[in-house]
């Protein structure tokens, strides 16, 4: 059996982060700067910090920025392997594909992880769990108010996965798959090859058909999907806060975290776990909350921006407020506008100024 310290994982980086968007027209969501390096800098210190060693990453959508990024990843103390997808071959087919480049034999456990969870779980315990049970795959699952945008997966008593229900809308209950498995490699060669699978539609329901042992790590640990605007700009600002530690964090938590190369007037506010990106410029009396401010970006003074994010190069103009928005690379909102509550800007667009304002008598 491998020991702890020699673990492989796939991590699935493949899909297009279209809730993502305008971020992910030009980043893959596991490359958005977060809390100061990319996503996946993240997760792969925490892999890492488990005993995982190699990964292999199973990539589709720009798969060329991962190792441009990351190379072998010897500077993270990882060995890091990229397979690419031609066509997207889903979740499970992605899983198949890269199971190829895997070395652990057959009967030992290989983590699988989506590549766009933060979480805050102890995989020493799941492995555990995969071990003592004896499992062919051990899923963590988490508890959500909303398991209808999940995978929701019933347990039996013993602990063992009833049914996996993808993005129903009756979920019977709200426990819900977290995104992180943990194998037993040879269950992998089960999945077809060469086509595209749904892990969750196909996979793990055919598993549990045919009677394979599927066990359930059930916890309450920190766990967020950075997969929509809001849940990524809020994983960013909890990094930054230290509500979930990061070994990857390039800084000590605090309420902000500035990037060298950037600059804050000296009477400007940038608070409640903002990251601020390298040559970035927040201007006199200006006021950033909450937020994720990509490299290279100017915030105008006086302009007010909370729980938003702002890809490179964005410009942000005078008294401008922004609430719950995404500025997309390179566009510039003139002075004075007002964009809230989930307004997304294409990149590369200009907005005169004074254009949008926000009318609360509607
Ligand atoms: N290689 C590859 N190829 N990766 C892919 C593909 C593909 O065709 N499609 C998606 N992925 C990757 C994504 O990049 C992401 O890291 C991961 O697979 C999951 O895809 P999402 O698109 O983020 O799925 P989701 O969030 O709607 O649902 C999944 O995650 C939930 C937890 O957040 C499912 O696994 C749910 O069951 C689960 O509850
Ligand atoms: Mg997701």
């Amino acid at each position: 059996m491998n020991p702890p310290n020699k673990l492989e994982a796939i991590v699935l980086v493949g899909g297009r982060g279209t809730r993502l968007r305008p971020l992910t027209v030009t980043v893959p969501k596991p490359m958005l700067p977060t809390a100061g390096v990319p996503f996946l800098a993240h997760l792969f210190a925490r892999a890492r910090a488990a005993g995982v060693t190699r990964i292999v990453l199973a990539t589709c959508y720009r798969s060329e920025t991962f190792e441009e990024s990351f190379g072998d990843g010897a500077g993270l103390g990882l060995e890091l392997e990229y397979v690419r997808e031609d066509e997207p071959l889903g979740t499970g087919g992605g899983i198949r594909n890269a199971a190829s480049w895997l070395r652990s034999g057959p009967d030992e456990p290989v983590l699988v992880l989506n590549g766009d969870i933060l979480s805050g779980h102890d995989l020493g315990a799941q492995l555990a769990l995969h071990l003592s049970s004896d499992a062919d795959v051990t899923l963590h699952l988490t508890e959500v108010p909303e398991p209808g945008r999940f995978g929701c997966v019933p347990t039996e008593p013993s602990g063992r996965v009833a049914a996996f229900l993808e993005k129903t809308q009756r979920p019977v209950t709200n426990r819900i798959n977290a995104g992180c498995y943990i194998f037993r490699r040879s269950v992998l060669s089960e999945i077809p090859a060469g086509r595209a699978v749904s892990a969750e539609r196909e996979t793990f329901p055919a598993l549990i058909e045919r009677g394979a042992r599927l066990m359930a790590y059930a916890d309450d640990a920190y766990w967020l999907d950075v997969g929509t605007p809001s849940t990524f700009v809020r994983g960013s600002c909890d990094l930054v806060l230290g509500c979930l530690e990061s070994p990857a964090l390039p800084g000590r938590p605090g309420e902000a975290l500035l990037l060298p190369g950037s600059s804050v007037a000296p009477d400007a506010v940038v608070c409640g776990g903002s990251a601020v990106g390298q040559g970035s410029v927040v201007g006199p009396g200006a006021r950033v909350e909450g937020s994720v401010v990509f490299d290279d970006v100017e915030v105008g003074p006086g302009a007010r921006v909370r729980g938003s994010a702002l890809a490179r190069g964005a410009r942000v103009g005078d008294e401008t407020v922004l609430d719950g928005a995404v500025v997309g690379e390179g566009s510039v909102i003139g002075p004075g506008n007002e964009l809230r509550h989930g307004a997304r800007v294409w990149p590369d667009v200009t907005l005169p100024a004074g254009a949008i304002r926000f009318s609360s008598d509607l």
